[in-house]
């Protein structure tokens, strides 16, 4: 694997499992990936394969009856006193831990936005709300008082007053490097304003009044950049975006993603978009995951996937994507059909459904691995 300096999140041999009344769901069956510091890494799989369960999984947002049974999650984050990096596996953290580090430091935007935005706060409470839990608004809150201060010197003529008013600006001034004071009543109007800057800088047209506004007065586009914003308020290290642009319209679903790229650079936030839509990973994201019935099949940067698929189900999973001026009744498809994860297929989840299946393959499940440098597929008999 690349070396752990350059990892920001390492899952290893996760299993997550739902104890139904018709059965065990084994729904992930060892998955693993890892996500670089600054990428954009897509995990793409058909509906149903598993990727809300391993998003899920990586927060411990599973419900009952799912259960994580096994694995790693290792989370090598940047300690900000120190900036060192450390690592932590979310699996052994406390609870209180886990809610730390959900919405600070792992940050996730759902695509069903029916429970948030808050219905019954307006856009920028919410943003607002965020960044008073999770950010430091010193410096904003005395930037304010001081300029609120030189503002009323302008019209000071009286030189007591006007050295009284210095005197209060330098001694505010000596402040930044304090302790910040929980109770100033500033933060909040700093919290305000910090939420507006936020939804400027998600592109979000009159940002200022869109702060006024309720999540039903936006459209789905613009309600979707306010989550963004949101997530981004407390400067996460990861941000997951599952299915988060799915249901927009294709214009504005680019625009999102390509808000997100570049907002990444800016803040510096590794990216993980969750898609069962090959095209979204062609155009947003650099590294790609592809999962099969709850397993990884094939890892590697995006343009080698394209080029060069090593796993069978991944060049299937190619040809079906319908390209542009074709003209065709039917699209291909990848014969059979989707495993029952109750009773998923021995071996290889996928070998009932591959052309290059052998005896091997229904036997054991493949490891995943690097048979190209780079490039980690799980299958005993890969392409190319
Ligand atoms: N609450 C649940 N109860 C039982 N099975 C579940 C539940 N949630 C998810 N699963 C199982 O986990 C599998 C993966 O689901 P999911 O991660 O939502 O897929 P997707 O890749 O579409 O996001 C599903 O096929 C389903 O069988
Ligand atoms: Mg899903």
């Amino acid at each position: 694997m690349s070396n752990t300096q350059d990892l920001v999140l390492e899952i290893k041999g996760l299993k997550t499992n739902f104890y139904t009344y018709e059965g065990i769901v084994k729904a992930l069956d060892g998955v693993e990936l890892f996500l670089r510091r600054g990428d954009t890494m897509g995990l793409v799989g058909e509906t149903g394969c598993g990727k809300s369960v391993t998003a899920r999984s990586i927060l411990r947002l599973v419900e009952p009856p799912g259960k994580i049974d096994e694995g790693q999650i290792l989370f090598h984050h940047i300690n900000p006193e120190t900036g060192e990096i450390e690592t932590v596996d979310i699996m052994e953290m406390s609870d209180k831990e886990v809610l730390d580090t959900r919405g600070a430091s792992i940050a996730i935007v759902f695509q069903d936005p029916a429970t948030y935005p808050n219905p019954v706060f307006r856009i920028g409470e919410q943003i607002a709300e965020v960044i008073m839990l999770h950010q430091d608004l010193r410096t904003d809150v005395l930037d304010m008082k001081i300029e609120k201060l030189e503002d009323t010197l302008e019209d000071k003529i009286d030189p007591e007053k006007r050295g009284k008013i210095e005197e209060k600006i330098s001694h505010y001034k000596s402040l930044y490097d304090d302790p910040p004071d929980p109770d100033d009543k500033d933060a909040k109007a700093a919290a305000q304003r910090r939420a507006i800057s936020m939804l400027a800088m998600v592109k979000m047209p009159a940002a200022a009044s869109v702060a006024n506004q309720y999540p039903h007065e936006l459209s789905g586009g613009m309600r979707q950049r306010a989550l963004i914003a949101m997530a981004l308020a407390c400067n996460p290290q990861i941000l997951i975006c599952d299915e988060a642009t799915t249901a927009l319209d294709v214009t504005v679903q680019a625009q999102v993603l390509n808000l997100l790229n570049q907002l990444k650079k800016q803040i510096g936030t590794s990216i993980m978009i969750i898609t069962h839509d090959m095209g979204v990973v062609a155009e947003t994201c650099n590294w790609v995951n592809v999962m099969y019935a709850g397993t990884t099949a094939e890892s590697c940067a995006t343009q080698v996937l394209f080029k060069t698929p090593l796993h069978p189900y991944t060049a299937g999973l190619l040809t079906a994507v319908p390209k542009l001026h074709e003209n065709k009744d039917r699209l291909p498809q990848i014969r059979g059909s989707v495993p029952n994860l109750i009773y998923p297929p021995s071996g290889c989840r996928f070998h009932p459904r591959c052309d290059y299946a052998t005896e091997i393959c229904k036997q054991e499940k493949p490891p995943l691995e690097e048979k190209k440098p780079g490039h980690w597929v799980a299958c005993y008999n890969p392409l190319g």
